[in-house]
């Protein structure tokens, strides 16, 4: 794992976007892994930005989100493609039909699930793929338990992730308790996984995933056997580290050795 400790949510913002843009400049037909929720909001708009500057084009990329409720139509406001269509998609030039959100109101949501993963594999599998990261350690909808080789599915979300996201609905609005997700097995398959952690709520999660043993009581733990996961965080969210001193000693060498590596 890299840990890269900014100081500010808005620098964690513009390193995740930078990674995006030199993601989609060196290959602009990649694919993306793309999440949703508070985290990515202010990443999204930085790659509005420099969509719309022409810095970046999404035209030859394809996208998959990493989830959706159960039982919530594209058109509801609380569905996360409706999210996805909001603060990304309907702003930058991607292709409608490049762009993938696991189907909440699908008749089979169980072979929908299937289809989901036969179309991440037939796309070429993800090249990059962005997660924020549950108070309780979630990544996507894996909720603690799941399975660590886990695929797309059917998952129950706890109460925590319930009470989490009251926020965005009415307080008379049906929330569903169900969502379909792509597994850890489909996160760990990525080449590359970004996760963003930004504010004191997330500290806690932040530690057991980094300093924890691998378990599927902290699901995000799993990033620790991919080979290419690049952790961002503010302080806030870094702040419950015990080796914080050492992260930032190798990131510090890391940069020095990229500069040399460049200037050679
Ligand atoms: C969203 C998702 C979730 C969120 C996580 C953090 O697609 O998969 O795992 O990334 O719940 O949410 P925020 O960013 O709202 O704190």
């Amino acid at each position: 794992m890299q840990i890269v400790i900014l100081p500010t949510a808005d620098d964690v913002a513009d390193y995740g976007a930078q990674l995006f843009i030199r993601q989609l400049t060196k290959h602009p037909q990649s694919v993306l892994g793309l999440a949703t929720g508070s985290t990515p909001l202010a990443l999204y708009r930085l790659l509005i930005h420099a969509c719309q500057q022409q810095q970046v084009s999404f035209a030859r990329a394809r996208t998959f989100n990493l989830d959706e409720y159960l039982g919530l139509a594209a058109e509801h406001p609380q569905s996360y493609r409706y999210f996805m269509q909001q603060h990304l998609f309907n702003a930058i030039d991607i292709l409608p039909e490049n762009t993938a959100v696991p189907d909440g109101s699908a008749a089979d949501p169980v072979a929908a699930c299937q289809q989901y993963e036969q179309q991440i594999a037939a796309a070429g599998g993800i090249d990059l793929q962005l997660l924020g990261l549950g108070r309780n350690g979630h990544i996507g909808f894996n909720e603690p338990s799941s399975g660590l080789r886990s695929r797309t599915r059917i998952k129950t979300l706890t109460p925590a992730t319930i009470a989490d996201n009251a926020r965005f609905f009415q307080p008379d609005e049906y929330q569903p308790h169900l969502s379909l997700t792509m597994g850890i097995g489909t996160i760990l398959d990525a080449r590359k996984v970004l996760l963003l952690a930004t504010g004191a709520n997330k500290a806690n999660a932040v530690q057991a995933m980094i300093e924890g043993p691998l378990t599927a009581a902290c699901p995000a733990s799993a990033l620790q056997l991919h080979q290419h996961a690049i952790v961002v965080l503010d302080e806030a969210a870094a702040a419950q580290l015990a080796d914080i001193e050492f992260y930032r000693h190798i990131e510090r060498e890391n940069q020095a050795l990229l500069h040399r590596l460049a200037n050679q």
